[in-house]
């Protein structure tokens, strides 16, 4: 099991800061693991749990140890003429997981293609696009819980998951390790596209099937989101604020062709980036961070030289614009450490 001391962290970051972490380890299964978590040299200091870094926001090094599970194992575990059970190491890509379903004409994930990411974080913030949550698929997920190495697998519903949220954020948030997931996928499915645009991009691409769907979502994402290698970037930098119906009906009679989605009578989603571009702030820059010109809901390293405070600062103006413009408080949706 190997142990880095001074690991650099730019290439673990999909922001690029160019940070570092006292000590890194990528351990490759469930032994290695426990192997690292049970090491006494560490006991005593903090402990990161990374996936791609794509969804972490590190404010300066990391004075402890990171541990970034490298499991890399796809099993089918169980299947019938129309279903298929998969499990999915955490250390798989995402989207080479969605690439791989896709190609075996397994139904579920298509809409989620292009996520940036891998398989164990997807559970933690319920990875969703398109009209798909990955609650919608995930029958279990599996980890060690870091203070006693003892193992979990905690059905669907006990990941307690909703909107960009799970147990994993709250109660147990740097309690455990997730080792696998596990997925119920299906062999024919009916296709989900319905979210604004898929339908749109799909007549493009002719066929309404499996792969096209997939296609078209990586079309709507490639021309929307900026490619992290480009301008480093974390994907949406804040959650769709989920509000009261009156106060989105005051928001809507203001401002008639706002975007909107219904989640049940009482409440309402308003896209956080249509009010940060409402706000003036799509495109803008202060120092080396930005708003990203086709997506304000992104903020970005536009320089490649931005630290986590600088990507901190913009953020907080944003906040505080959306708030005096429209009254609503948006929150963060990156993990900052
Ligand atoms: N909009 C604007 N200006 C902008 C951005 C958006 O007016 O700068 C408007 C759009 O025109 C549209 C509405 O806001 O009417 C929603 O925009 P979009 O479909 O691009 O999606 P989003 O709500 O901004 C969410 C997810 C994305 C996911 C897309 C597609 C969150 C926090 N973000 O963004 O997820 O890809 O829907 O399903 O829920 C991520 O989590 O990192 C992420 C990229």
């Amino acid at each position: 099991m190997i142990i880095q001391e001074h690991f650099p962290l730019k290439k673990h970051n999909t922001f690029h800061f160019d940070i570092y972490a006292d000590y890194f380890s990528a351990p490759q299964n469930e032994e290695e693991i426990i192997e690292v978590l049970s090491n006494v040299r560490f006991k005593a200091l903090p402990l990161f749990v990374l996936g791609a870094g794509s969804n972490v926001l590190f404010k300066s090094d990391f004075k402890g140890l990171v541990v970034k599970p490298n499991i890399q194992v796809i099993n089918i575990i169980d299947e019938n003429t129309h279903s298929i059970w998969v499990e999915a190491g955490a250390g798989v890509d995402w989207d080479s997981f969605v690439a791989w379903s896709v190609e075996k004409g397994y139904f579920g994930i298509e809409n989620l293609s292009l996520i940036p990411g891998n398989v164990g974080a997807s559970p933690v913030q319920n990875i969703g696009a398109y009209g798909v949550e990955i609650m919608d698929v995930i029958t279990q997920v599996n980890g060690i819980y870091l203070d006693t190495l003892e193992p979990f697998s905690f059905k669907n519903r006990e990941c307690k998951f909703s909107y960009r949220n799970s147990i994993f954020k709250n109660t147990l948030k740097g309690k455990t390790i997730i080792t696998s997931v596990q997925f119920l996928l299906h062999k024919q499915g009916e296709l989900k596209t319905d979210y604004r645009g898929v339908k749109e991009e799909l007549e493009k691409l002719g066929e309404v099937n499996l792969s096209n769907v997939r296609k078209a979502v990586i079309n709507i994402r490639e021309s929307k989101l900026p490619d992290p290698e480009a301008a480093g970037n974390a994907g949406s930098f804040f959650k769709n604020p989920v509000v009261e119906k009156q106060i989105a009906d005051k928001l809507l009679s203001a401002y008639p062709n706002a975007p909107y989605y219904k989640v049940d009578d009482q409440y309402t989603k308003i896209p956080a980036g249509w009010m940060i571009e409402q706000s003036g702030w799509k495109g803008k820059a202060m120092g080396n961070a930005a708003v990203h010109d086709k997506q304000a809901l992104v903020l970005i390293n536009k320089t490649g030289e931005a630290n986590g405070n600088e990507i901190l600062a913009l953020a907080a103006e944003i906040q505080k614009s959306v708030k005096d413009k429209f009254g609503i408080d948006i929150e963060k949706e990156v993990n900052v450490v």
